[in-house]
């Protein structure tokens, strides 16, 4: 029988149609970064859908009425370096005032575990909603090192987001970290034998920054 994968897949045409532009190996560094930033907002818009509101009490140049402003706790967002530095700029579109938090991790190539050079956090993280946001889910390795490190900084309410996944990586985050709600742009269809993403996007960090 097979496992249940607990993800929310943001299928929206114009995130899909942007991801398959990144994907290719054509598209250039320029690109592929741009591209990123419009996903991350065009995600960050989705993964917000939820939100709570209040009501205030407005006057509009024509009458006084009840309008809608966001109620819930205040957003962190918190790339993982280096490739989630790629995702910040599109979900600050959306959401200006959030603090930034880094996580610094990288994968070693050769034991593919994750090891931690930095880590730099607003002082409030506990009163925040954190948003994790990191272009790769493979093994999941440093998605899940990064929200063990979050949570023993204080992090209460957190959010995964991430661009291209592979099941092995979702199924780690649930696995670790069922309180974490995960969302990505797709699911592949498997890690190769050097843990990249069959067909992915290749090395996104070194995409983003022409460090091919
Ligand atoms: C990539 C990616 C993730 C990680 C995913 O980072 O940005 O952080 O690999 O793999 P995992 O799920 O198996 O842990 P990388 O280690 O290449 O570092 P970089 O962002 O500095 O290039
Ligand atoms: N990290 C990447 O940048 N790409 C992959 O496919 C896997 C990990």
């Amino acid at each position: 029988m097979s496992e249940e994968l607990h993800v929310h897949v943001v299928d929206h045409p114009l995130v899909q149609h942007k991801l398959t532009l990144m994907r290719q190996k054509e598209t250039g560094t320029k690109d592929f970064r741009d591209l990123l930033e419009e996903i991350a907002m065009l995600m960050a818009y989705e993964i917000t859908r939820d939100f709570p509101l209040r009501e205030i009490a407005i006057e509009t140049p024509v009458a006084k009425c009840k309008a809608k402003v966001l109620a819930g706790k205040k957003v962190g967002l918190v790339p993982i370096l280096r490739a989630g530095l790629g995702m910040v700029e599109g979900v600050l579109n959306l959401i200006p005032a959030a603090r930034v938090g880094h996580i610094g991790l990288y994968r070693d190539p050769a034991t593919l575990k994750p090891v931690e050079y930095y880590c730099k956090l607003p002082g409030d993280v506990a009163e925040r909603t954190l948003i994790v946001v990191d272009p790769m889910l493979a093994t999941g390795g440093s998605a899940s090192a990064a929200l063990t490190m979050l949570k023993e900084k204080g992090a209460k309410g957190m959010i995964l987001m991430c661009l291209v996944s592979a099941p092995e990586g979702i199924r780690c985050i649930n696995q670790k970290h069922p309180d974490v709600p995960v969302y990505v742009a797709a699911i592949d269809e498997r890690l190769n034998d050097r843990g990249y993403i069959v067909p992915g996007l290749g090395d996104a960090g070194d995409r983003i920054f022409g460090t091919l």
